[in-house]
């Protein structure tokens, strides 16, 4: 691995041969980036709840409000979090919410099946993670159980969090348990990965069940919009999303999901930090593939809805390896390094750029778990290099998208190419210009020209997320090794802007 080093955000080292170039059309932006782009999914899986997010409101030894983290909130907060989703995930379809409610000396426990057979005491609830929610001032996505509840038990969870008090027995529920007003919870999942954990189903029957259960979400003010997200595709199931469309009338469905995750290999997933650049290169093939996924999967919505009127929520995305050594196998907890920062760049640069179709996406997962942008031990908390990164992007959101187009070099391996550059731009309510560009060549720095058309800029800046080494992560000893910095080596002339792009490195320029 080259040693690269970084002064005053101008980084030196062996410069690529050919030039790479992106075109901005700076006037021609249409499409909004929904903020919801940047949303993220928190499961009852390992330590992403209990001892994640959640440490019970007695815990004296780890500052908390009402039992969630307070360094957590406080990093969330600073991040954004849009949307964020709950509870799972495979989870979601066996979890029975009325279990999750009032006193919790009496609440049931159960045991999480997915996820290691561990008891689950049911102590962080319905009105726990609502709560939370509104703290972290993040829109809810809840999860309904389509794989093992029923119609009536998902209907009741809708009135219990947004039908008006004295209105049936569930808000009157919701009073007892000491919350008066509705949560006003819009974003609705029925069932999850109803093709597989969620219940093994073929996609007209699903389709059949969707259709029967969305009936009876009834909104108990005419003015609340329930958004209805269906159960979508693994990774390239085409078929899928095209009977969903052909089958379920469009008044009844606001967004089809799609999960892909960026995995070597399902069998051999290979170390989260110990990896050589065959699988990093492997890994970011897999990630890549999400604009092929995202452009198929939205060719089939046209089709049947050329208006655009259904959208793509990719509620499960990230990467995934083998769990760190010496952790329980089925908590999914692994180390996120440099690499992680890639999956998460090139990713939200196709959402982005495919904003028209695609109006969520949730991060797999938000704390200890996959792709998480929190890791916590007891007391100690840090951000992930992908937490970096989405706060560095979060600029995007619910900014203007700019088309662009990019002509990249090649990161090659053997016989097989990538793109080096990736690239995504945005104009935002204060006219700002934000242009983020990731190079996830592993050894050459990459000079980029960047021709704007329709803009006059005089000023830029920015940040950058580098490191001298792909599999560099951030520890509980050494929490901040990696972290972003001010990157002052773009220069503006006229309409064109160059700059360096070091190797797996990300910047978000601002110009104005
Ligand atoms: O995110 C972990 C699991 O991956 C989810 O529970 C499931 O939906 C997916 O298969």
């Amino acid at each position: 691995m080259k040693k690269w080093i970084l002064i005053a955000g101008v980084c030196l080292g062996n410069t690529a041969f050919a030039q790479n170039e992106i075109t901005l059309q700076a006037d021609k932006g249409k499409d909004i980036i929904n903020k919801n782009i940047y949303g993220h999914f928190a499961e009852h899986l390992g330590h992403c709840i209990y001892g994640g997010m959640y440490v019970g409101e007695g815990n004296t030894k780890i500052p908390n409000k009402d039992g969630v983290r307070l360094d957590v909130i406080n990093a969330l907060k600073k991040l954004k979090v849009p949307v964020l989703r709950w509870p799972g995930g495979c989870f979601a379809d066996t979890y029975h919410w009325k279990d999750g409610i009032g006193p919790k000396d009496k609440r049931p426990s159960m045991l999480n099946v997915w996820w290691g057979n561990v008891k689950e005491d049911n102590s962080f609830g319905t009105n726990e993670f609502l709560n939370m929610c509104e703290v972290l001032g993040a829109e809810p996505y809840l999860s309904g159980n389509v794989g093992s509840g029923t119609p009536q038990e998902l209907s009741d969870w809708v009135k219990y969090t947004i039908h008006p008090n004295g209105s049936s027995p569930m808000p009157e529920l919701r009073a007892q348990n000491g919350r008066q007003n509705p949560w006003h919870v819009k974003y609705w999942g029925i069932g999850n990965e109803a093709w597989g954990c969620g219940g093994n189903m073929r996609p007209e029957y699903y389709a059949n069940i969707y259709r029967q259960y969305v009936t009876f979400m009834t909104n108990g003010d005419p003015k609340e919009k329930i958004f209805r997200i269906a159960s979508g595709a693994s990774d390239n199931d085409y078929n899928w999303t095209e009977v969903l469309m052909r089958d379920i009338p469009h008044n009844m469905l606001d967004a089809v999901g799609v999960h892909h995750y960026s995995v070597i290999n399902w069998n051999k997933k290979s170390s989260a930090t110990a990896f050589n650049e065959e699988e990093y290169y492997t890994t970011m093939q897999r990630a890549l593939e999400m604009e092929t996924l995202v452009t198929r999967h939205a060719a089939v919505m046209d089709k049947y809805d050329p208006n655009k009127k259904v959208s793509i929520a990719v509620d499960e995305w990230g990467g995934w390896y083998d769990v760190e050594p010496g952790t329980n196998g089925a908590f999914l907890f692994q180390q996120n390094t440099m690499r992680d920062a890639m999956i998460a760049g090139t990713s939200l640069n196709i959402f982005n750029n495919h904003c028209d179709r695609v109006k969520m996406a949730n991060l797999a997962q938000i704390v200890n778990v996959l792709q998480a942008v929190i890791l916590t031990n007891e007391e100690k908390m840090l951000l992930t290099p992908t937490y970096h990164v989405m706060e560095m992007y979060n600029v995007h959101q619910d900014a203007t998208m700019l088309p662009l187009t990019v002509k990249s070099n090649d990161y090659k391996m053997g016989k097989e190419k990538l793109s080096a550059i990736s690239a995504s731009a945005s104009k935002d309510k204060n006219g700002l210009t934000h242009i983020s560009l990731v190079n996830i060549d592993a050894s050459k720095e990459q000079d980029i020209t960047i021709n704007v058309s329709g803009a006059n800029y005089s000023a830029v800046s920015g940040r950058i997320l580098a490191s001298d080494k792909l599999q560099n992560y951030n520890s509980f000893e050494n929490p901040e090794k990696i972290k972003p910095m001010p990157f002052n080596g773009a220069t503006l002339s006229g309409t064109t802007l160059k700059l360096k792009l070091p190797p797996f490195s990300v910047v978000v320029l601002e110009v104005k």
